[in-house]
């Protein structure tokens, strides 16, 4: 891989389309050259629900983000995410005989932990190695070199229901462009906004999309737990406009421009005019009468998601607290809603991989909704770059820790359904 090369990615969620293609620059950053983002129907919880909508949204994405760079791109990566995704812990085991750890016996114990059965339906997206055991010693997070008889992996497998997947892959097909892969939204999202002191000693990253809430927990510098609730900003935007009796796309834009997860922040004395059902007359409300009908369902997103740590005993993992990213991450007053409700510090994730030069990147940098997309970039070149083996310049280019090492084992992955 040479430095000019370009990566095109596109995310896609229930709301919109956006596809970035960037290059990695000298100091590991991403240089994004072209954006391309509009409105996409088609997807709901991260399932393709109408095919020409999908198409649509793709093709212009794609071809506004070949017009800002200056490209002509033939083939993507692409995220998925959504109630399909299935994550689950696996173990491996195979002998070493006495002789030091090398790459092989590496490949083959972590093959071994990816043998487990999957139903016929599911594709395997990402292997993810958590740590080693050599002889019973524990805790080894680079066993290459290491000698001893019997080596142990402990992996975190991620899988997609297949159909959903090749239905993706079949959107991108009709717009004349080739899938190099698809990662797992959360990955992506982790990439993009988790510093690597929160990925070391644990964190919890929230994705609050428009259809879904995409949860993953990364200790170690490896993920154990990855999960999707099917409830997110919509609910929040329908949950106003049944309220008051107007449309949701007024809804979406007081939510937007008024709207706050915590009613106590706000005062009963702030007024705002919004128009009536019919546009023509206005009525008064106070902005903390509206954060009561908004933050009833944030609430009910953060106890679903504590809930289900606590069930799955992941609590103790996350000392570093939860980062809250995607668009619906964006409304006043929900750090210190969430925070309460967790019990942990809580802050909104931006990008933070970007190399601060272009006008894109101002555009993006602070906007919680496109951790995915720019993460998806780094997860993209890294993996580029190691499973090639490259040697030089960019071999050790690892946003993400001792992940980049094993890289390569997710190219096994992931490109067929
Ligand atoms: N400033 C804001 N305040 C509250 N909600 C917002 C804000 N901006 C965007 N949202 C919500 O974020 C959701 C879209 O988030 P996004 O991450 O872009 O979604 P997706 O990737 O699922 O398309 C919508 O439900 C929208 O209402
Ligand atoms: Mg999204």
């Amino acid at each position: 891989m040479t430095r000019d090369n370009i990566i095109t990615v596109l995310d896609l969620g229930s709301s919109k389309a956006v596809a970035l293609a960037g290059r990695l620059s000298v100091d590991g950053k991403i240089d994004v050259l072209g954006l391309g983002l509009v409105p996409c129907r088609g997807i709901q919880q991260g399932t393709v629900v109408d095919i020409s909508a999908t198409e649509d949204a793709i093709a212009k994405a794609i071809s506004d983000v070949d017009a800002t760079a200056g490209i002509t791109t033939s083939s993507i990566y692409m995220s998925s995410g959504g109630i399909h995704i299935a994550g689950r812990s696996s173990h491996g085991t195979t002998a070493v005989r006495g002789k030091e750890v090398t790459d092989e016996d590496v490949e083959a114990v972590v093959g071994a932990a990816k043998a487990i059965s999957f139903s016929q339906e599911e594709s395997l997206i990402h292997i993810l190695p958590q740590s080693f055991t050599i002889d019973g010693q524990e805790n080894i997070r680079q066993p290459l070199g290491m000698s001893g008889m019997r080596m142990e992996v402990n992996c975190y497998l991620i899988s997609g229901i297949s159909n959903t997947l090749r239905n993706l892959n079949k959107c991108a097909s009709r717009c004349n462009l080739s899938v190099e892969r698809i990662v797992v939204e959360q990955v992506a999202d982790s990439y993009g906004a988790l510093r690597k002191d929160e990925q070391e000693s644990g964190v919890c990253l929230i994705n609050i999309g428009a259809g879904s809430v995409k949860c993953i927990v990364i200790k170690d510098n490896a993920p154990v737990f990855v999960k999707t609730f099917p409830i997110g900003g919509e609910n929040v935007t329908n949950d106003i406009a049944a309220a008051l009796r107007i449309p949701s796309g007024l809804a979406e834009e007081y939510k937007r421009r008024y709207g706050c997860a915590l009613s106590e922040r706000v005062s009963n004395d702030d007024i705002v005019k919004i128009s009536r059902v019919d546009y023509r007359s206005e009525q008064e409300i106070s902005r903390q009468t509206l954060s009561g009908f908004i933050q009833p369902r944030y609430q009910e997103i953060f106890e679903f998601i504590e809930e289900e740590l606590r069930k799955e005993q992941i609590k103790h993992m996350m000392p570093a607290g939860a980062v809250l990213v995607g668009g619906g991450s964006r409304i006043q007053g929900l750090p210190s809603l969430a925070a309460e409700i967790m019990h942990a510090s809580v802050r909104v994730g931006t990008p933070l991989n970007l190399s601060d030069n272009s006008e894109i990147a101002d555009l993006i940098k602070n906007d919680s909704s496109y951790t995915a997309v720019c993460g998806l970039l780094s997860f993209c070149f890294e993996e580029r770059i190691h499973s090639q083996k490259e040697e030089g310049f960019f071999s050790n280019y690892s946003p993400f820790g001792k992940m980049a090492w094993f890289s390569r084992f997710n190219s096994w992955v992931g490109k067929n359904f």
